[in-house]
């Protein structure tokens, strides 16, 4: 397949969805006199633990370029030359991107920008403006809304992944998960509710999907998943690959809410990941149609629920 004709920098790229991303850019390739780089601190460049992922990505090319993404001469900088910026930060940084969006407004060569998001639909109906996750990935929208007119935006609406979904945390059972060590699954409801998810491995593959079409994607919110699938499905698959029953429990979507409060109220972190498995249940990561085919990719060029069990009982 053609290489990508575009000089890109990615922000957050060893992050937890960036790697995915990053490593599908990567295998991609940027056309000659184009580059793929990363922007990170000088603490990620120099972390022990991120040493052999950084070296065999420099090996493929990638460059890494290191400085403060709260400076604007740093970003500035990063920005010479670059085309298209891919946005991977985290949760905790999501409103530092207003700053990268300007400052990408205002160099002379950004004219594609990816803000972080990567996960659930926060403009899914008349209920999502509410939801207390979604509030800085709304600011985001609002601020380009109201203030970018030369870069084009994409937002890549992935639903959830299904890798981290598999989780079960016991501090947390009533949210959901599964445990393959013990066998055990929690469900909410009856577990025969459809949910939408993305691989983590599919979301780069998609962002690259997104690369590769510029016209159906640019300046637009684009709704994707590699599957449709029940909770109850997904335990089915894990007794198949584990040759074993499991033990399902059953939770309410009233206990999941009133765990969500709870956690709320407590300031605990897990409260975002309550919401959004309340958010999920309810079916807010269902649509008629999807736009995976407009990005050229049929049901086939998707990861399976199989796939991913099978990774997950490794
Ligand atoms: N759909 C889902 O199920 C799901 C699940 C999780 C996340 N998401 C979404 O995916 C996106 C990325 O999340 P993630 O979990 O992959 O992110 P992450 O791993 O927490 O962080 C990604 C990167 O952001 C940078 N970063 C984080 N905190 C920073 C700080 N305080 N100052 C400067 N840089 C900081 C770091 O980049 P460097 O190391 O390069 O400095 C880090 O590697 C978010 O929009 C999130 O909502 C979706």
């Amino acid at each position: 397949m053609a290489s990508l004709p575009f000089s890109i920098l990615i922000f957050g790229g060893t992050g937890a969805i960036g790697k995915h991303i990053t490593s599908a850019i990567l295998s991609a390739q940027a056309s000659p006199g184009h580059s793929i780089s990363i922007f990170t601190s000088d603490a990620t460049a120099s972390n022990p633990e991120k040493e052999a992922l950084l070296s065999s990505w420099k090996s493929q090319g990638l460059r890494v370029v290191t400085g403060d993404l709260n400076n604007a001469q740093d970003v500035s900088r990063a920005y010479e030359g670059v085309d298209v910026v891919v946005s991977c930060l985290g949760r905790n940084t999501l409103t530092a991107q207003t700053e990268l969006i300007r400052l990408a407004e205002e160099s002379r060569s950004v004219n594609w920008f990816f803000p972080s998001e990567y996960g659930t639909d926060i403009e899914y109906d008349a209920s999502s403006k509410d939801e207390k996750p979604h509030q800085n990935k709304l600011k985001v929208r609002e601020f380009i809304r109201s203030n970018i007119r030369r870069v084009q935006c994409t937002y890549l609406v992935t639903g959830p992944y299904l890798d981290m979904y598999l989780t079960l945390l016991p501090s947390v059972a009533a949210i959901g998960g599964y445990d393959v060590r013990s066998k055990k699954a929690m469900v909410i409801n009856s577990g025969n509710d459809a949910v939408g998810f993305t691989s983590m491995p599919d979301v780069g593959k998609l962002l690259v999907a997104a690369l590769r079409n510029p016209e159906e994607a640019k300046g637009k919110v684009l709704k994707v998943q590699s599957f449709v699938t029940t909770p109850l499905d997904i335990v089915r698959e894990f007794e198949k690959q584990t040759g074993a029953e499991w033990t399902t429990d059953y939770t309410s979507i009233q206990a999941l809410r009133e765990l969500e409060q709870q956690l709320w109220d407590e300031g605990k972190p897990l409260a975002t990941a309550a919401t959004l498995r309340r958010i999920w249940a309810e079916g807010r990561t269902l649509y008629q149609k999807t736009d995976n085919e407009k990005l050229g990719l049929a049901a086939d060029d998707m990861e399976t629920l199989s796939e991913v069990v099978g990774r997950a009982i490794i």
